[in-house]
């Protein structure tokens, strides 16, 4: 997974939980040149499970609300950092419609090791949109902390309401999205 994911991780752990914190998830054994991870790098993303797992067992926080957490201060990130994906948008709904056709794609071009779930829209009106995730990774949790993080990007009141997809509901999930407010 690419090192980026991996440094917005950790810049969150040192805001949200301090230095000390972060130095101490990072001294665990296994990660890849001692957890000195780089924007650039590309890293397993069994390390990444390792550092939540581990920041989850310090902080006493639950694992699922610590990747909700973290895909929310990500989507903020993503947004300042590649504003072509963000700009051509005025709402969130349209945002979503073009992550797995043309966002993600674009991102697949900038970074051809990148892989990246697959998260077509398949439903959407006015009030409601049904997104589904799939992934070879479990990372349903940071994808609800995304999809969360782009509805407060956009201002837009919504409800959020996910259920799994299968057996493994972290693998792959539906998301249903209804404005419960006028589009913005
Ligand atoms: C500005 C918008 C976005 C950009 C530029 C972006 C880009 C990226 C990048 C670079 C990765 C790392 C892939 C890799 O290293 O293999 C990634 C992964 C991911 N993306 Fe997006 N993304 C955006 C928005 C979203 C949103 C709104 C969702 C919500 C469903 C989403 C779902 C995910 C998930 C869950 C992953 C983790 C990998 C996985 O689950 O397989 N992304 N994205």
């Amino acid at each position: 997974m690419r090192g980026l994911i991996f440094t917005e991780f950790i810049a969150l752990v040192e805001e949200k939980f301090g230095l000390a914190m972060s130095d101490d998830i990072l001294s665990q054994p296994g990660l890849t040149d001692g957890g000195a991870y780089t924007s650039v790098g590309n890293y397993d993303h069994r390390e990444m499970l390792a550092l939540v797992t581990a920041l989850a067992e310090r902080s006493g926080l639950p694992a699922d609300e610590l990747c909700r957490v973290f895909g929310e201060w990500l989507f903020t990130k993503l947004a300042r950092g590649f504003d072509f994906a963000v700009k051509p948008h005025r709402d969130a709904f349209s945002f979503l419609q073009s992550l797995d056709g043309v966002i993600h794609v674009e991102v697949k071009k900038l970074y051809p090791d990148a892989r990246l779930p697959s998260v077509p829209v398949t439903r959407c009106d006015e009030r409601e949109l049904v997104m589904e995730y799939r992934s070879e990774r479990p990372f349903a949790d940071v994808a609800e902390g995304l999809i969360r993080g782009c509805l407060a990007w956009y201002g837009e009141r919504a409800t959020l309401h996910r259920e799994p997809l299968g057996a493994d509901g972290a693998r792959a999930a539906r998301f249903t999205v209804n404005r419960t407010g006028a589009r913005p």
